[in-house]
């Protein structure tokens, strides 16, 4: 309806001013906000309407026409520009996600159970006050070999089948350069560097050319102890190690060592763990055994320290060195070493 008064169009706006201030209220995005400024201010609208057919009023209400008009547009536009500015300050959040839905777990790295199976066992020998300690990779002959009493000729040097690289020695002396195919080398570098007493773990990587397959692999991971002083006997090595393996396996865990031949050791023995799947019972992970293979180790041999200028009537100790990915499979109950190194995340997610 066209207002044919003043004071009929004073209403009108009035009407609309309140209608205004509920569509406000109703607003809650700036899409809302801008059908409000639309629907009352734009070029449809009662304002701009009003504003064009002024000339049809009266010369003297003219004024008082264009005064309604403009105040009502003003204080739209002033409405309109604070709800603006409130929705802008709100999080955004609230307006458009429900909070009580369960939340997404954000995406978190891991270590891989390589790393973490070597992180638990030398914290364990930490805590006894050994020292983490690391060597190169890159080895030469003479700390890999001949230091650890395993001679040039000697058959035993078989076991420890080798990648020699293809390079010339920084040290002639000590032989070619090789991949290490076993941490003792870092026993080597230390005792050479440092006197005793001593109390290392030495975490690595090592590597031998052996046919990938369930149980072997080219490069794989050992840890590694030495322990050196005046008085460090046999019973020292038994008491750490049935320590070790009941921490890591579990308090009911039973060990057994089995004499062996190392060339660096002497006497020399292989440990056993209880099988903790069938307690000694004997099942398919232990072969009927009741028992697992977990480590070699022995009291260092004399030509060892003679190697680094110790006096073997003065010193003794022992050392130990076990293999990382088969403890951590005994203790996963996984049946192949090549799922550490495939990197299907269904298998690395499990740790
Ligand atoms: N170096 C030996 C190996 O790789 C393990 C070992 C270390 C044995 C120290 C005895 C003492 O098989």
């Amino acid at each position: 309806m066209q207002p044919v008064s003043l004071a009929e169009l004073e209403s009108q706006f009035a009407a609309l001013r309140e209608e205004t201030q509920q569509a406000l209220a109703a607003a809650s995005t700036p899409a809302d906000l801008e059908a409000v400024r639309v629907k009352y201010l734009g070029r449809k609208s009662v304002v701009t309407d009003t504003l064009k057919q002024i000339s049809q009023w009266p010369a003297e209400e003219r004024g008082a026409v264009g005064k309604a008009a403009n105040v009502f547009k003003a204080s739209l536009e002033a409405d309109l520009k604070s709800h603006q500015d409130a929705l802008a300050a709100q999080p955004r959040a609230a307006a458009s996600i429900d909070v009580t839905l369960p939340g997404a777990a954000p995406q978190l790295g891991r270590l891989h159970p390589v790393t973490q199976t070597m992180a638990e066992i030398v914290e364990l020998f930490r805590a006894l006050g050994f020292e983490i300690v690391e060597g190169p990779e890159l080895e030469l002959e003479w700390n890999n070999f001949d230091a650890l009493n395993i001679p040039r000729d000697h058959p035993s040097r078989e076991n420890f089948d080798t990648f020699f690289v293809d390079a010339p020695s920084p040290d002639p002396k000590k032989g070619q350069p090789l991949l290490r195919s076993h941490t003792s080398p870092v026993q080597i570098r230390v005792m050479q560097a440092r006197r005793p007493p001593l109390r290392i773990v030495v975490p690595g990587k090592v590597y031998r050319p052996d046919p990938l397959d369930a149980s072997h692999s080219f490069m794989f991971h050992q840890v590694e102890g030495l322990m050196v002083d005046d008085h460090t006997n046999f019973s020292d090595l038994k008491g750490l190690l049935g320590r070790f393996a009941r921490q890591y396996f579990g308090p009911a865990t039973k060990t057994r060592f089995r004499p062996h031949f190392f060339p660096f050791t002497e006497p020399s023995a292989e440990v056993d763990v209880s099988c903790s799947r069938c307690a000694g019972e004997g099942c398919s992970t232990c072969g009927q055994k009741g028992w697992l293979e977990i480590l070699g180790c022995g009291m260092v041999h004399p030509n060892v320290f003679k190697a680094v200028g110790y006096d073997p009537k003065t010193v003794q100790g022992f050392a130990f060195g076990m293999g990382v990915e088969r403890i951590a499979m005994l203790r996963h109950g996984i049946s192949d070493i090549r799922l550490f190194f495939e990197n299907d995340l269904r298998f690395l997610e499990q740790f």
